[in-house]
């Protein structure tokens, strides 16, 4: 069966079947990586973290397997309504709890320029957490090879996409998959 394909997309870069199987091999990953940890963490992004959080965290609660964890969310800003980077990254939503020697895995969405994951890197790394790594879920191929990525998903070409969290302007969110979008619904 073929599905038509919203007329704003020019392609699905990832299935939902591929989404799917990888996070659950990031799951099993972690489950592995933090054997023993009392409690992770698990800090996601607003908004386009939410859905890959949700799936992540669920994987993580499977019986057996179980890794034992706190779900919090982080909010900051910085595209409005542009494709293109400000550079200035403002928090909007902070942690509800301190984060002193907690383990924490801070979960986003995308990595583009990486200013936003350096910023939250940096403002959360300065509250003295026991440990602090980030797992995301794709990256745009090109540059950013300083930024800290400990678990990745997928390495996606430097376009925008949008599905499963990600949006163009809010739009687009809850698509089951990563799509490309036309240039012309962005460059209009
Ligand atoms: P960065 O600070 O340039 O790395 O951008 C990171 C943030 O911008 C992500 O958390 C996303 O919210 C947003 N973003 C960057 N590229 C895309 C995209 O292609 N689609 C949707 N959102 C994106
Ligand atoms: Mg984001």
């Amino acid at each position: 069966m073929t599905h038509e394909l919203h007329p704003d997309l020019a392609r699905v870069l990832i299935s939902e079947e591929a989404i799917r199987e990888r996070v659950r091999s990031l799951a099993a990953q972690l489950m592995e990586d933090y054997a023993g940890v009392e409690r992770l963490y698990v800090v996601g992004v607003l908004k386009g973290a939410f859905i890959f959080l949700a799936d992540l965290v669920r994987e993580l609660s499977r019986p057996v397997y179980g890794l034992p964890h706190t779900v919090d969310f982080m909010a900051v800003s910085s595209y409005g309504k542009k494709t293109v980077s400000t550079g200035e990254v403002r928090l909007v939503l902070d942690l509800r709890e301190p984060i002193v020697d907690t383990h924490v895995l801070l979960v986003e969405d995308i990595i583009d320029t990486g200013h936003t994951l350096r910023y939250l890197l940096q403002t959360l790394g300065g509250r003295s957490p026991a440990s602090l790594r980030s797992c995301v879920l794709v990256q745009k191929e090109g540059g950013h090879s300083d930024i800290k990525v400990d678990y990745l998903g997928f390495t996606i070409p430097d376009v925008w996409v949008v599905g499963y969290g990600l949006d163009y302007a809010d739009r687009y969110r809850t698509l089951p998959y990563i799509a490309e979008l036309r240039r012309q619904v962005y460059a209009s």
